[in-house]
């Protein structure tokens, strides 16, 4: 396992639309573990490929309840909303404040490849929506209201 670079705001990676996972081999394997060390030595509750710099549709999540390892994630069905500050670890040092569902059931393929539907309510809902964006190459600083404002450095 190993800590990847982080890429930031401004890199072209962050904005193409990634592949579909077809097959799982070592490079995936090594990768989904490299993303995990990273995400938690970065402090955040999330990341997706494209962030270190990989276009496949991988996103890894733990909001401290365990991790979620998601490759091809689907939003299936979306309910409410929820008006709140969301950070991205490829955006250090700022917030802002999106609104998103409150709650989100997600299909997606586990690291055994086998297909599992997820639900999500809250701040675990906000991280579905936002790391799947990335594999779209969509970034939360184009949806926060009135701009991005300083915080310490972490977020998701
Ligand atoms: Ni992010």
């Amino acid at each position: 396992m190993a800590i990847r670079r982080i890429r930031e705001l401004g890199d072209e990676v962050l904005t193409k639309r990634c592949k579909d996972v077809t097959k799982m081999n070592l490079r995936t394997k090594i990768l989904i573990g490299d993303m995990l060390d990273t995400m938690y030595e970065a402090g955040g509750v999330g990341l997706a490929a494209p962030q270190v710099g990989v276009l496949k549709k991988i996103v890894v999540i733990d909001i401290g309840e365990g991790p979620y390892i998601l490759m091809n994630p689907e939003i299936l069905e979306t309910g409410g909303e929820q008006r709140g500050e969301e950070g991205c670890l490829s955006v250090p040092g700022k917030a802002g404040v999106v609104t998103r569902p409150n709650y989100v059931k997600v299909r997606a393929l586990n690291e055994n490849m086998e297909e599992i539907e997820v639900e999500a309510e809250e701040l675990l809902a906000r991280a579905f929506c936002h790391e799947i964006d990335h594999l779209d190459g969509k970034m939360y600083v184009e949806l926060a209201e009135g701009g991005l404002h300083d915080v310490e450095p972490e977020g998701e």
